[in-house]
């Protein structure tokens, strides 16, 4: 460069000059260049800047990778203080996670969660739908637990029940929860990336998506709402092969001319259900997981619905409470914890965790049925839609 400078920067009368003394065109580029690596120097390294610059009262702990880190198991203040940085507070966050970080931070202090969360696990997300509520307050959530390979439920869910638009003039926002398919492969990835380009409504953990972690797959969609939606209204925590009269949920029973209940839980209410001790039970409880003779009060786990702010108050005392592979019992352990009791819905026949026989006017009445295949969806959808106005 500053050879460069030497033959091409200097007009002929300086040439000649520096033939005699020195050259001042070298001199010049030497002074710029200088300048430059000083610039450069303040601009890179912030310490250089006096620490007056930053309001020590403005400090906040943001980027703990407590949410972040794959099986990150956070039971270690040392672990915990090695991965904290310090940052002012108006510093924008880098991206996404570390914002997701800091508002569960504001939601739990740093004592407690040092406390709290022993030996509990989280998970990376591989996709993530962080701006969905960036426009509007959406009225209801569904969270729907889905399974990476059952393409074809999603779009029957997409086309009926699940369609954002069934009112018009209430948000209502989809999500499928899916976790790591078992036998991953590179078809599937790329499936699902498409499905998630095209209609963004898909989040997936790094988790293994099998039943008996469903109760994470749960937590990761209580963990999304707490920090990316914390004022949603509603939301519905339900299954692919659930029928859901989404207009009888929204119209009938929680009415957006009222205003959001809080502390509210409902669905097909279990109660006196005993843990069970056959071990080749799909619902099998291990007595060292789960000792008591009795559950608490729990909501299928076909479909139960809350109110917005549960969210975050369900997840924070997860961190308290040991993981139980039973979603539903695990959920209706940690409302117990927190006081709250599920109530019935107006009507015992709303929240269905079997398979009501079909007909236009039951199903123009009920919020869900179970055990649906996609083809069957549609049909009843599309004929319920077709016939409910004869029914008084
Ligand atoms: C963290 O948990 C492990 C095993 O659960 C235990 O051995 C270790 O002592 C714990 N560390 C702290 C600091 O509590
Ligand atoms: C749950 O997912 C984790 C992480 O992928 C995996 O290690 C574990 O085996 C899974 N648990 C069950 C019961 O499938």
């Amino acid at each position: 460069m500053l050879f460069w400078k030497r033959i091409h920067c200097c007009p002929p009368w300086l040439k000649r000059l520096s033939r005699t003394f020195v050259s001042p065109c070298f001199t010049t580029g030497f002074v710029f260049l200088v300048f430059l690596l000083f610039m450069l120097l303040m601009l890179s390294s912030y310490s250089w800047f006096p620490r007056k610059l930053v309001n020590e009262d403005n400090l906040k702990l943001h980027n703990i990778r407590v949410f972040k880190g794959k099986k990150s198991n956070i039971n270690n203040s040392a672990w915990i203080a090695k991965n904290m940085i310090y940052s002012s507070s108006h510093e924008k966050p880098q991206d996404k996670t570390s914002q997701s970080t800091q508002r569960l931070l504001q939601i739990m202090p740093m004592g407690q969660l040092r406390a709290a969360s022993q030996g509990v696990q989280f998970y990376d997300y591989i996709i993530n739908e962080p701006m969905k509520c960036q426009t509007h307050i959406p009225f209801l959530i569904l969270l729907i637990a889905a399974t990476p390979q059952h393409l074809d439920a999603r779009q029957a869910i997409r086309q009926t029940w699940g369609n954002e638009n069934v009112i018009p003039g209430v948000q209502v926002v989809r999500l499928f929860l899916l976790g790591r398919h078992t036998q991953q492969t590179f078809d599937i990835e790329q499936a699902i990336t498409r499905e998630s380009m095209q209609y963004h409504d898909i989040i997936q953990q790094e988790y293994l998506d099998t039943y008996n972690n469903l109760t994470t797959k749960t937590l990761m969609g209580m963990n999304w709402v707490a920090t990316y939606c914390p004022h949603a209204h509603y939301v519905m925590k339900t299954d692919t092969d659930m029928f859901v009269n989404t207009e009888y949920l929204i119209n009938k029973l929680l009415k957006p001319d009222l205003p959001p209940r809080t502390n509210y839980f409902t669905g097909s209410i279990m109660k006196g259900y005993a843990p069970n001790r056959n071990k080749d039970s799909k619902w099998y409880m291990p007595p060292d997981l789960y000792p008591g003779d009795m559950y608490p009060v729990f909501c299928s786990g076909t479909g139960y619905v809350f109110s917005g702010e549960l969210a975050e108050k369900i997840f924070k005392i997860t961190l308290t409470v040991k993981h139980l592979p039973l979603e539903d019992v695990y959920i209706g352990i940690c409302l117990n914890k927190l006081g709250i009791k599920p109530v019935p819905p107006p009507s015992p026949s709303d929240f269905n965790h079997w398979r009501v026989a079909y007909s236009d006017c039951m199903y123009n009445r009920i919020v869900t049925s179970h055990d649906f295949r996609p083809h069957e969806l549609v049909r009843y959808w599309n004929q319920l839609q077709q016939n409910r106005h004869t029914c008084a």
